[in-house]
């Protein structure tokens, strides 16, 4: 059985949004659905960082620090995209042993990163592992819902036994 995709969005000034509730998942979360305005674009083919062991954690943070400059991000936000990678990145090693994050610049008319954290281990129950404090291994259980509030958009897709892929989009606020 696949697990509810959690979606959340925080759109750039204009951009469609609502609220919605999201009693069926059971988060008690309000969620923020983000649309994109029209088929996205990519606008750069992506990088691909192989995720195995703790030192790929540095690599692939450094890859974000690298194309979010290179995307024209602040230097904040460079730092909190940097950062939300490293923690799925690291959950990955954790508890999947392995998996990938692919990282690609978009446009919907507005420039902005999107992060994929894709892995092939044990899934999780995406409502607990939603829940601040929430841990398997009696860690401070803060990750996810650090990432969450970083990035603009957060989805979440996983399945007991087959993996979990995370999809997070950054959207850059400042102009080029
Ligand atoms: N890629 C993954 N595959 C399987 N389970 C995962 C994955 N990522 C997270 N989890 C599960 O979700 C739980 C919550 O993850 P989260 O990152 O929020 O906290 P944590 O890793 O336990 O602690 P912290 O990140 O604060 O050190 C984990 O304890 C784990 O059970
Ligand atoms: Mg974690």
């Amino acid at each position: 059985m696949t697990s509810p995709l959690v979606k959340q969005g925080r759109g750039a000034e204009g951009s469609q949004r609502r609220l919605v509730a999201d009693p069926a998942h059971r988060t008690g979360l309000p969620m923020q659905v983000n649309y994109w305005r029209g088929a996205p674009t990519l606008s750069d083919p992506g990088s691909t960082v192989q995720i195995a062991a703790e030192t790929d954690v540095a690599n692939a943070r450094r890859v974000g620090l690298e194309m979010s400059a290179r995307a024209g991000f602040t230097g904040g936000d460079q730092t909190v995209i940097a950062a939300a990678i490293a923690e799925v990145a690291q959950n990955i090693v954790t508890y999947a042993g392995a998996g990938e994050i692919i990282l690609t610049e978009v446009s919907d008319g507005r420039p902005g990163l999107v992060v994929v954290a894709r892995d092939s281990g044990p899934g999780m129950d995406v409502p607990s592992a939603l829940r601040e404090g929430f841990s398997t291994v009696g860690a401070p259980g803060l990750g996810l819902n650090g990432v969450r509030r970083l990035m603009d958009v957060f989805e979440i897709a996983s399945t007991p036994g087959k993996g979990t892929t995370i999809t997070m989009t950054k959207w850059r606020t400042r102009p080029s």
